[in-house]
């Protein structure tokens, strides 16, 4: 038994010893030259081999969600690898169900390029621009959430986006980064305003970019963001409209807001704000404003812990009690749900056991 043990152990080791080798050899001793990838059978573009696929679509302007900036742990960089990517790295087959594997689906920030390579990615990413910005305003909006926003100084058509999607924000190297990373910032501002957007960005323990933003950002600095991405927007149609938010998830969520204030949509909706003191209720008066002018309108703010101190007569528990609470078995609502995975499963868990269809609940989520 003991003997197998070592035997095995012997065995992984040599593997990683010829992995690290053979990366090593791939990193300085590999020449790919010009490679060419193929988009959509349409669009060949003569790049420089051995980077990562991401990484060498963004030198050329081509765009594609990264949550975790090529880290390989938030899997939004999918696309179809038909010809070319090599085997499925260990890396990605966490991240893919069996269906995508059969479909050549990969993470883009996982697959090198050393050798011609034909791929299919949607066509709206063709739209993703990257913008250059200045910190125009910075705001404690709690201790541990900052909001900034951001003036587009090119390209000077602005930006335009839908409610409720993210971009990827790049920092430079400093003293918690090897290399420019990037990371995605819900946009919480109104999509009218096309030369300026306002993110919410709450600070992760010795989270890279996180850090960089509370600790290091200031007034008149020049950044880098790229997008529109994502599929968390309103969808047309005559259901009420239920948004739960909790600590940054109120970002996107208060992006919608402003279009349905700006838009006049006369559905009925109600934002279920869920946070843990009154002084984590950011943008507060803000929410209050939206109940004046958008008729129909309910802010309800839930709160998990309260002390007699704080006098809160408003209700109290987390976003769940108040799905249990009010909204009764099979109600007529499309679900916006942004905030951490957790939160987020337990509102789908409620919500569907109530009879909400899972295609009438959309979400977001991060941390
Ligand atoms: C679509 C989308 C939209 C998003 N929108 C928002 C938004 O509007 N606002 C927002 O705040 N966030 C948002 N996020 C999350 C955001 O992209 C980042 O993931 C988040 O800010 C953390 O990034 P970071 O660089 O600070 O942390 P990272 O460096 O990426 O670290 C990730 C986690 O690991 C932990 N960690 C890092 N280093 C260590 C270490 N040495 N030891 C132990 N733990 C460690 C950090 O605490 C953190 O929790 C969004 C994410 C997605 C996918
Ligand atoms: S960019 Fe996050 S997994 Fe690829």
């Amino acid at each position: 038994m003991l003997q197998t043990l070592i035997g095995l152990l012997v065995l992984g080791g040599i593997a990683a010893v010829l992995a690290l080798l053979l990366e090593i050899a791939y990193a300085f001793i590999a020449d790919y030259g010009e490679c060419h990838v193929i988009i959509n059978e349409e669009k060949d573009l003569a790049v420089e081999g051995g980077s990562p696929l991401l990484a060498t679509l963004a030198e050329q302007g081509i765009f594609i969600p990264s949550g975790c900036g090529g880290k390989g742990t938030c899997s939004l960089c999918k696309l179809r690898v038909l010809e070319g990517g090599g085997p499925l790295l260990p890396t990605e087959t966490p991240y893919l169900n069996p269906e995508e594997r059969e479909g050549n689906v990969r993470l883009s920030c996982q697959v090198k390029v050393r050798n011609d390579l034909r791929i299919q990615i949607p066509e709206e990413l063709f739209l993703v621009k990257e913008f250059r910005v200045s910190v125009e305003d910075i705001r404690e909006l709690t201790p541990a959430i900052r909001g900034v926003r951001f003036a587009i100084l090119s390209p000077e058509e602005g930006i335009t986006f839908k409610p409720g999607q993210y971009l990827q924000l790049r920092i430079p190297k400093y003293k918690l980064s090897k290399e420019p990373e990037f990371r995605a910032y819900s946009i919480s501002s109104s999509a009218r305003d096309r030369h300026a957007v306002e993110l919410v960005i709450t600070k992760a323990p010795d989270g890279v970019v996180s850090t960089y933003v509370h600790d290091f950002l200031k007034k008149g600095d020049e950044l880098t963001v790229t997008g529109p991405f994502g599929d968390f927007f309103l969808r047309d149609g005559d259901r009420g409209i239920l948004l739960i938010a909790t600590g940054s998830g109120l970002a996107p969520v208060k992006s919608i807001l402003h279009q349905v204030e700006e838009e006049r949509i006369e559905r009925k909706t109600t934002l279920f704000f869920g946070a843990k003191t009154p002084n984590d209720l950011y943008y507060f008066d803000r929410l209050r404003e939206f109940e004046k002018t958008v008729t129909g309108f309910k802010l309800m703010p839930v709160l998990s812990r309260t002390t007699e101190a704080d006098e809160w007569e408003g209700e109290k528990g987390r976003v769940t009690d108040l799905i249990k609470k009010y909204i009764p078995d099979n109600a007529g609502v499309d679900v916006y749900i942004c905030g951490s995975p957790v939160m987020v499963q337990s509102c789908v868990e409620v919500l569907t056991a109530k009879g909400v269809p899972e295609e009438r609940i959309f979400f977001d989520e991060f941390e």
